[in-house]
């Protein structure tokens, strides 16, 4: 079922994290022992499945109809059914039930990241992490990009210095994939940061 939502999505053009961004997701879900996930962008559930496959339980919210309903279809018939919540609503205005989660990913509009992490972080748990995709946006460059690109570029940037300035989160941003920044509440789960990456990346390259 992974390998058909990849499949369709890739033949679609629908964005879904690279597989570098998916071994890393699933190696922290794995050593974090993360049991809950909240997913702001599900598209078409491609990376709510590497998170359940992990052996997160994972509840995802996409705005689009038509990619909610594909997802809505892939999961009917998926073995991870019982482990995937699709939630149809904008996220920016979405009421959450009042739980926390272990694990908040955030890959949505990247001109609201500042607005996602804000409206989200209280439902984190005290140990918990935020995890955002596509930091570096395909390394654009803003003298050879559009007015509109330029402008997702500077919020980038804006969201960049708000996360490595934040007085309640420390926070790693991580040159691999398209740029991956985690974030912990916790400066002692933030410990063992890197290792546990770098732990992820040798046993990905280490012959199986
Ligand atoms: C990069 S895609 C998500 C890819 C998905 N996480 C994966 O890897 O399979 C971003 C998705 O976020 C959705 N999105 C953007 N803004 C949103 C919002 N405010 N609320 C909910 N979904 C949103 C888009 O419709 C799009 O499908």
């Amino acid at each position: 079922m992974i390998q058909q939502i990849k499949t369709h999505a890739l033949e679609h053009n629908i964005p879904i994290i690279t597989d570098d961004v998916a071994v890393i997701l699933s190696g922290l879900i794995k050593i974090y022992q993360i049991k809950n996930v909240l997913e702001i962008g599900t598209a078409t559930s491609y990376s709510a499945h590497i998170m359940a496959q992990a052996g997160a339980e994972v509840w995802s919210i996409e705005r689009n109809k038509e990619r909610f309903d594909i997802a809505q279809a892939f999961v009917e018939k998926s073995s991870l059914s019982h482990r995937i919540h699709l939630i149809h609503d904008d996220a920016l205005t979405y009421q959450c039930d009042n739980i926390t989660y272990d694990l908040i990913f955030i890959d949505a509009a990247k001109s609201q990241y500042i607005n996602f992490f804000n409206k989200y972080e209280k439902y984190l748990n005290p140990s918990g992490m935020i995890f955002v995709d596509n930091i570096y946006f395909h390394h654009l460059q803003p003298s050879q990009v559009k007015r509109h690109t330029r402008q997702l570029l500077k919020k980038l940037e804006k969201f960049k210095t708000f996360i490595q300035s934040h007085d309640h989160y420390v926070s790693k941003i991580i040159p691999y994939g398209d740029g991956i920044s985690v974030s912990f509440r916790d400066k002692h789960q933030f410990h063992d940061l890197d290792a546990n990456i770098e732990m992820i990346i040798k046993s990905k390259k280490s012959p199986s």
